[in-house]
């Protein structure tokens, strides 16, 4: 089957991949990666792009590295696989004191999963084993925002707040409760100051409404990633913390995309948001996108509260046949150490804020209503109103155009509405910076023109 259209004739055959359009569903492909190198990965025709997404926020440390591959297939000619259930592995054992050392304050248990949605269904089930051994087994809502993104399992994706991927699933509703996106530009004329106070107060309220005895957890993104890069007014997550501490609810912040540097920082949520949540999840950046696992740290505190005399004889009988995968583990090891080699952090801390200026100055171009992002993460979000606070179908139109035309020009920029979101490998350099900024500065411009 070598050659490209009997491939692509299988794949339309064969292939139900995320978010399929299932109207196309036969008769439509998505375009098939070949190869990749660096910051560039290479198409079917062999065109190079350049990966503005770092794949799915998770090519950290860049693609064909050989150290990664070795250290992955060393593994697996050791110890490619152990139950979880009834044994470990060192490349486990080492991956974990190693991510406690990371984490803030005590989060110091780290439970290992296989991805991201895992890490987060693991987190709430923690918190739901929690408070059914301690004997309160009212105190199950959680509470999230809407805009935020967290994974694809029942679950997760009813703690997600984007409606628009609900339709035609049953989403388990009766346990969540959405609050509002801390996103600024819903709230012009408001300060800084005067929409924390309101966020605050919103989320006060509505523990009050559902009745502190009843709330379990707040569930939230340190930025909220897939909903457009949405950074909360600063403070938002410590006052939220301090709510959370008075009514004995569990902070989980979800760390999916912005642990493992995506921010300058191993964890974003202190460092860079000034939080020491109660649980932190992590995936993608693990293991740079090579293989695949995720996981979450408790803390201490939260763990003594159902282990020891507090457990009662009870097991947390929740897991995958991937957990702790000696693999992956092996790799997220490989992937720290070539982060401390190449001090990788620190890089992004010089280039992210060389990153953000060069998009901010796209503010200048019409159909950009707002640049947003912090480290190497962000979104240029284009409206033909750009004073506007909804979204109208023509502007995702126009989202649709400028990601056609940047990938025309060899750049992959996220689809994702009306929004251009670019989080690329964290080894960019400047000029690599200059090159996906021109291309998408370009793209807005060609799309304007369009326009008229
Ligand atoms: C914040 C956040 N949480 C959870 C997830 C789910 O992760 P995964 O797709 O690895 O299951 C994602 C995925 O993008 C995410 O962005």
């Amino acid at each position: 089957m070598a050659n490209a259209s009997d491939m692509n004739s299988s794949a339309m055959r064969h292939l139900l991949v995320p978010a399929a359009n299932m109207e196309k569903l036969g008769s439509e492909t998505l375009p098939r990666l070949e190869r990749s190198g660096g910051i560039y990965v290479y198409d079917e025709s062999g065109r190079r792009l350049m990966d503005g997404p770092a794949g799915m926020w998770c090519t950290q440390i860049g693609y064909q590295r050989r150290e990664m591959a070795d250290a992955i297939a060393e593994q697996a000619m050791t110890l490619s696989y152990n139950s979880p259930w009834y044994m470990t592995n060192s490349p486990a054992i080492e991956l974990s004191e190693k991510i406690a050392q990371l984490t803030p304050g005590d989060l110091n248990r780290i439970f290992l999963t296989t991805g991201g949605s895992t890490a987060v269904d693991t987190a709430l089930r923690f918190v739901e084993f929690l408070n059914n051994a301690l004997g309160r087994p009212s105190k199950k809502k959680i509470i999230v925002r809407k805009d935020g993104y967290h994974g694809s399992t029942s679950l997760t994706a009813a703690c997600s707040g984007r409606e628009g991927n609900w339709k035609n699933f049953d989403i388990a509703s009766d346990k969540i409760s959405f609050i509002s996106s801390p996103n600024a530009r819903l709230h012009p004329g408001l300060s800084e100051a005067d929409l924390l106070e309101k966020l605050v107060k919103e989320f006060e309220d509505r523990i009050i409404e559902l009745g502190p005895e009843n709330v379990a957890v707040f569930l939230a993104e340190p930025l909220l990633a897939s909903g457009g890069v949405i950074i909360p007014p600063a403070g938002y997550h410590a006052r939220f913390k301090a709510v959370c501490e008075k009514n004995d609810i569990v902070y989980i912040s979800d760390e999916v995309v912005t642990a493992f540097g995506r921010c300058g920082e191993w964890f974003a949520s202190e460092d860079v948001f000034g939080v020491v949540p109660d649980i932190i999840t992590f995936a993608k950046g693990v293991t740079s996108g090579y293989v695949p696992l995720g996981g979450l740290a408790i803390s201490d505190k939260l763990v003594a509260r159902v282990s020891g005399e507090n457990a009662k004889g009870t097991f947390f009988a929740n897991g995958y046949t991937y957990s702790g995968h000696p693999v992956s583990c092996a790799a997220a090891l490989k992937n720290i150490e070539i982060f401390e080699n190449d001090g990788l952090l620190q890089h992004v801390r010089e280039v992210g804020p060389y990153f953000q200026s060069a998009l901010r100055a796209l503010e200048q171009l019409p159909l950009v209503a707002n640049v947003r992002g912090t480290g190497l993460v962000a979104c240029v979000e284009c409206l033909v109103d750009k004073s506007a606070t909804t979204v109208t179908d023509q502007d995702k139109k126009i989202g649709a155009r400028i990601d056609e035309i940047a990938f025309e020009l060899g750049l992959i920029v996220r689809p994702l509405g009306n929004m251009c979101v670019l989080s690329p490998p964290l080894v960019i350099t400047k000029q690599q910076i200059d090159d996906m900024v021109g291309i998408l500065k370009q793209a807005i411009v060609r799309t304007a023109e369009e326009l008229g």
